[in-house]
């Protein structure tokens, strides 16, 4: 679908497309990796669910979980703009917007966690959580997740298996350990283990008391409410209130990252650590992508214990940007918006309906070996073969890069990159799930024709992927396709790849 783009304020597309990439090479650091690199989109314009480029044609937007309440929507641009013709500056000064944001984020949480500290940024409030649960507890070891990824600073790179699976052990810090991620699909406990839950608990039950053999001393377990780049994984219930215990009873704290699933995403609840029971609070909350809704914003909220003792350093933290007038502004847009358009409540409905056009699908098509999400927070993991669950790595490449060429956007992700990942901005309707399932559907049929039909026809599938240069994720971390090709044969393999040898270890 073509669109009259706004050509007054298109200033964005004043270059060609050639010219943009070529500049982009010439000045953007090679390590900022770009969407679709062999035929890169250029997007100047967007509006709810839907992103526009240069020359008016409509993608439908599956993976923007920041444009949380729509892309530029018409409140929180207006609310952001008139507060910028007012004033911004730092939270040194007294400010309504910072406490009245503070006091309706609250609202939100259990009363425990009424403390808010503003970054800019996942990563800011990540290493802000880990500084404060070093303080607090005095302690230095941190327990993350198998496949966990919690933003880019070096703090966070040393918690994130996600990345860091590419460093040496000599290059990891020592005082991290990885718990196995609790995966109930491919994990290490699976559905029909009788209690997977206990079972992944006591997986870290036993990394802490590993590390105190060692003298080592639990400061905190961090780990996302559901896994996101770790593969859409949602824990078994009980899971987060078992860890809690085990690492409170070591002297740790519990924190919830939120960056990617908050903020009524998951449709029953407004925050995805709700999902395991009233019974369970998080000692620290992280947010970020749709709190601004395409803002720089982000927040970390905690126990008045947790901040006190943070006080107790005497250290000031001061952040230039972080709670200013405009960014609170836009804060509190975007929970109006979510109030007003029950958005939380679109997700419950229009999540549910996507989760059972696509069950539906699995009916149909053996690559698809499972469905699973909460709200807007839905996972296709394709598989090649159903008991062996061998990743579908080339397939699911296939059916973005198809997507795509349909001017739909979604991405594939978890440790195989075989996990098709929707997390659409909030307003996403059942059309729009019904239009993205449809086009599933047919390049799956194709796909598995191609698969079924010919043994050569994977070749094919092979051939087009391997065209292109390695994927790249939304977090910039390259994967292989999971593909080799055997020596004089056509056929592929899924690769021993580093990470997949571990998993199997
Ligand atoms: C779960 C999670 N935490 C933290 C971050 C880091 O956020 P940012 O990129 O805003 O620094 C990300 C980013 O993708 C994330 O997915």
């Amino acid at each position: 679908m073509f669109f009259q783009l706004d050509s007054d304020k298109m200033s964005a597309a004043r270059l060609d497309k050639k010219k943009t990439l070529d500049l982009r090479k010439k000045h953007i650091g090679p390590s900022c990796k770009i969407f679709f690199s062999h035929d890169p989109i250029k997007i100047v314009q967007a509006k709810g669910q839907y992103m526009y480029d240069e020359t008016g044609q409509r993608y439908l937007d599956c993976i923007n979980n920041v444009a949380h309440v729509g892309h530029c929507h018409s409140d929180v641009v207006k609310a952001g703009a008139q507060q910028m013709e007012l004033l911004n500056t730092n939270s040194r000064f007294l400010h309504d917007n910072l406490v009245q944001y503070a006091q309706k984020l609250q609202a939100t949480l259990p009363d425990k966690l009424s403390v808010c500290y503003f970054v800019n940024s996942g990563s800011e409030a990540n290493d802000l959580a880990l500084r404060l649960a070093w303080q607090y507890t005095g302690h230095k070891d941190i327990i993350t997740l198998e496949n966990a990824y919690h933003g880019h600073v070096s703090s966070l790179i040393d918690i994130s298996p996600y990345k860091f699976h590419q460093l040496s052990d000599a290059e990891r810090n020592q005082f991290v350990h990885v718990a196995p991620s609790p995966d109930v699909y491919r994990g290490k406990y699976r559905a029909d283990h009788p209690d997977p839950a206990t079972a992944y608990a006591d997986e870290v039950k036993g990394i802490i008391d590993k590390a105190h053999e060692k003298g080592g001393k639990i400061a905190a377990f961090i780990a996302e409410s559901l896994q996101s780049c770790g593969g859409q994984v949602i824990p078994p219930a009980g899971y987060f209130q078992q860890v809690a215990e085990h690492v409170r009873k070591a002297g740790g704290i519990f924190i919830s990252d939120e960056v990617q699933v908050g903020f009524g995403r998951v449709g029953t609840h407004f925050w995805a650590f709700q999902l395991q029971g009233e019974d369970f609070v998080p000692d620290i909350v992280t947010m970020g992508k749709p709190i601004g809704n395409g803002h720089p914003m982000s927040c970390v909220v905690t126990t008045r214990e947790v901040a006190e003792a943070f006080m107790s350093s005497g250290m000031e933290y001061f952040n230039t940007f972080g709670g200013n007038p405009v960014s609170c502004a836009i804060g509190l847009a975007v929970l109006d918006v979510i109030e007003k358009e029950d958005l939380q409540g679109n997700a419950l409905r229009v999540g549910g309906y996507l989760t059972s056009l696509l069950e539906k699908q699995k009916e149909k098509h053996l690559l698809i070996g499972d469905i699973r999400g909460c709200g807007l927070f839905v996972g296709v993991e394709l598989v090649r073969d159903r008991l062996k669950l061998t990743p579908a790595t080339a397939e699911a490449q296939e059916v973005i890069y198809q997507l795509k060429e349909e001017h739909v956007l979604l991405s594939a992700d978890g440790p195989h990159r075989n996990v098709l990942k929707f997390k659409p901005p909030m307003c996403f309707t059942t059309e729009d799930a019904d239009l993205v399932v449809e086009k599933i559907d047919l390049i799956l049929t194709e796909l598995e024709n191609a698969l079924g039909l010919k043994m050569h026809s994977i070749s094919n599938v092979e051939k087009e992927s391997s065209k292109r240069k390695p994927p790249i994720d939304e977090n910039g971390h390259q994967h292989d396709d999971g593909l080799v090709q055997r020596k004089g044969s056509g056929q592929a393999a899924p690769q021993q790849t580093k990470q997949n040898k571990r998993l199997k270890s």
